[in-house]
């Protein structure tokens, strides 16, 4: 499932991390590519755990735990560092799979990576290409999403991003482990969510609304891993 988390962050608060961005020193990013994705990967990438993307990493990390889509969408158990990366004129990420482990500095960051996280800080109209490119059973999704706005998808799907041609492309990429692993029951347990607090808002009297809240607990704590 691909989910669109719409406002993730403010206006202000995309302003405030672009100016932190534009004036940050950046590396080469096929420091955090594995070796089949390093030959596919062209772009820049700030430093992990520097100044930058530490303090940039914690706005995101705490407005995502107040923002009650991710939530329901993703339920995360362990979220991974923010990192960051821009694309410039040329720059581009081949088709590749995301590695399924990822060590952070510290032994408690490392997470299995069941879900892809792609927030971005620069508006559609900035540059043109860096689409990011997303295969499932569907087809190919080609996401391009406005500042602010962030996009989930399993970290089991093809996807690449495509060259740019224009202008920059300031993003945030990162991953979590879900309390749920199974992408399908993941899946039907956020559809589920979502249409108990559609019923719940329209008819919060409902004779249904109790019993199905409970299933869906009830199917939560049949699947979740803590
Ligand atoms: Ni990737």
């Amino acid at each position: 499932m691909l989910v669109r988390i719409p406002n993730v962050l403010t206006p202000a608060e995309v302003a405030h991390c672009r100016q932190r961005l534009e004036a940050a020193d950046w590396v080469d990013g096929r420091v955090t590519a594995g070796q089949g994705s390093a030959k596919v990967k062209r772009n820049t990438q700030l430093p992990e755990e520097g100044e930058v993307a530490t303090e940039l990493g914690d706005l995101i990390l705490t407005a995502l735990e107040a923002n009650p889509m991710f939530v329901s969408a993703a339920l995360p158990s362990r979220v991974f560092p923010p990192l960051f990366n821009r694309y410039g004129p040329g720059d581009g990420f081949g088709a590749h799979v995301d590695n399924a482990i990822r060590q952070g500095l510290e032994a408690e960051t490392r997470i299995r990576t069941d879900l892809s996280c792609t927030l971005f800080f620069s508006g559609p109209e900035e540059y043109d290409g860096g689409e990011l490119a997303i295969d499932d059973t569907y087809g190919t999704h080609r996401v391009k999403l406005a500042a602010g706005d962030m996009v989930l998808y399993p970290s089991t799907s093809l996807h690449a991003v495509t060259n740019v041609t224009r202008g920059y492309r300031y993003a945030s990429f990162f991953w979590l482990q879900s309390m749920v692993r199974e992408d399908a029951q993941r899946t039907l347990l956020f559809d589920l969510d979502r249409a108990i607090q559609g019923l719940g808002a329209d008819h919060p009297e409902h004779a249904s609304v109790v019993p199905l809240t409970g299933i869906y607990h009830n199917l939560l704590r049949r699947w979740a891993e803590i």
